[in-house]
């Protein structure tokens, strides 16, 4: 009798015990969701600051030489730290005749942001913690369709679309690894949530990570640091391998479309290309350096793959920008091939470039200001100037090559590409001279296609 009195009161005070700890987690958890009552997520984004503030001077001491003007793809040195709850009023007077939308909603910078493989989506993410997914298959209509989410207890500083379209991975700004999310459909198809799916991956670099990728077919990520490293780990976060770059200090490293390279550039001119293999049955192979690609002068900035991965731009602080064609076979002995270089007249500090999918036009962004240039003749065509209060943060063309996409201080901008009509028009014009009878009548079509589109853009 007594030790039942006993048993059943002892279960009951567990019971009491379980209840209050799930009451005391379920409230933590949507305080930290609330923006307006972060007193939790300011804690303990005070305890990261001061331990980042370390490992960032560790970082400058490593790679000195190239700090002067590297404007890092996704380094944080140059832009500071997020200001959680701190919004910085802009005035929104910017307009340009390209301009088709601009994306709002987010109340902090827009650091990032990915278009999923079948170009329907955008994610995007801001230094307020907040994170979009936009349904941008209909960008040239007037509403864009977006549901938003809160990375917990930190803030995502990069951001890639897993090639299924339906997860993403983050690189958290404090947390310095990978965080991985994907998204609820409703019964129609239609979006509903956002969600965190595994822990954290384990934290593997001490310097900040500047990069990140996913290969196409799900079989690995990458995180390439300020440092001289980056990382293959599968999807789950563990480590297949570590690689030393050789480059003095990274400014940035990019997986492939294929999935099958990674190109990795910084303070060195070379840019160096390495295979990343998995067997039939998706166990990993091995890392093998297969080309470099020489010919600048000074360190590269930043570099981008064409959709099929047969093109790489890349832009150097010796002023010019490359396009290289890689689909060689460098297994025998080939190299791949300069097809064009260009020059940029703005003093490069914080650079990037983009290519747009079929690799005939090469967009720069440098400060605020973004460039347009013909990769077949080589010539500027656009200039679209003090778009953001502060630097463009990213930059990329949509799958179709329409647009081109960049974001800065809270917003995602979306412009019509005319350049891409006009570089198509100049490439085939240049093969209609040499082309046979058969290809004449298809490339005839072809160029009276671009000419149409671009007067309707006009
Ligand atoms: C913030 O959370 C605290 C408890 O953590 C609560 O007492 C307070 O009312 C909350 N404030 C708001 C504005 O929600
Ligand atoms: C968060 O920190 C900022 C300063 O860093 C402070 O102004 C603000 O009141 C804090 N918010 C909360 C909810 O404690
Ligand atoms: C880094 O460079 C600065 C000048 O650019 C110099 O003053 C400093 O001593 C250098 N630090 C190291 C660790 O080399
Ligand atoms: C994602 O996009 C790719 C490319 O268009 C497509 O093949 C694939 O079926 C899509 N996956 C999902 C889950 O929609
Ligand atoms: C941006 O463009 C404006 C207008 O052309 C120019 O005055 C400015 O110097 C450019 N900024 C940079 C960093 O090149």
């Amino acid at each position: 009798m007594i030790t039942e009195v006993i048993v059943a009161s002892t279960v009951g005070v567990l019971l009491l015990i379980l209840f209050l700890v799930k009451f005391f987690n379920n409230n933590r958890h949507s305080s930290s969701a609330n923006d307006k009552n972060a007193s939790k997520f300011n804690e303990s984004a005070n305890e990261f600051e001061n331990e980042n503030q370390q490992e960032n001077i560790l970082t400058e001491e490593k790679c000195n030489q190239s700090q002067e003007g590297n404007g890092f793809e996704g380094g944080k040195k140059k832009y500071g730290k997020p200001k959680s709850g701190k919004v910085k009023l802009i005035s929104d007077s910017f307009t340009h005749p390209l301009l088709v939308t601009s994306l709002k909603g987010h109340a902090g910078d827009v650091t990032s942001f990915d278009l999923s493989s079948n170009g329907k989506y955008l994610i995007s993410t801001a230094t307020d913690r907040s994170i979009f997914l936009w349904t941008i298959k209909d960008v040239g209509s007037k509403s864009v369709k977006s549901i938003r989410a809160n990375v917990e207890f930190d803030s995502a500083r990069l951001i890639k679309f897993s090639p299924d379209n339906r997860s993403f991975i983050t690189c958290l700004e404090n947390g310095n690894c990978i965080r991985v999310f994907k998204f609820k459909k409703n019964e129609d198809g239609s979006f509903s949530k956002i969600e965190q799916v595994i822990d954290d991956f384990p934290k593997t670099h001490s310097a900040d990570i500047i990069n990140i990728g996913i290969d196409s077919a799900g079989n690995y990520a990458m995180t390439a640091d300020a440092g001289t490293r980056f990382d293959i780990l599968n999807l789950k976060g563990d480590q297949l391998s570590s690689v030393d770059t050789g480059t003095m200090c990274n400014s940035g490293a990019a997986v492939s479309p294929c999935g099958r390279f990674v190109a990795a550039f910084g303070f060195t001119p070379d840019v160096k290309v390495w295979e990343v293999s998995f067997d039939r049955a998706k166990e990993f192979k091995g890392v093998k350096r297969v080309f470099d690609l020489k010919g600048h002068k000074a360190g590269v900035l930043s570099l981008a793959f064409s959709a099929d991965s047969s093109r790489v731009a890349t832009l150097s602080k010796d002023s010019t920008w490359k396009l290289w064609k890689t689909d060689v076979e460098y297994a025998r002995g080939q190299d791949p091939v300069l097809v064009c270089t260009g020059a940029v007249k703005d003093k490069l500090d914080a650079a990037r470039i983009a290519v747009s999918p079929d690799g005939r036009t090469v967009a720069i962004a440098v400060e605020n200001n973004v460039t347009l240039y013909n990769g077949i003749t080589q010539e500027e065509d656009q200039k679209i100037a003090a778009i953001f209060s502060s630097e463009v943060r990213h930059i990329m063309f949509s799958m179709n090559g329409k647009y081109l996409i960049c974001c800065g201080d809270r917003q995602v901008k979306v412009f019509n590409n005319p350049t891409g009509y006009k570089s198509q028009i100049s490439d085939y014009t240049a093969q209609l001279k040499t082309c046979n009878k058969n290809a004449e009548r298809r490339l005839t079509e072809q160029l009276e296609e671009a000419k149409k589109a671009l007067k309707e853009l006009s």
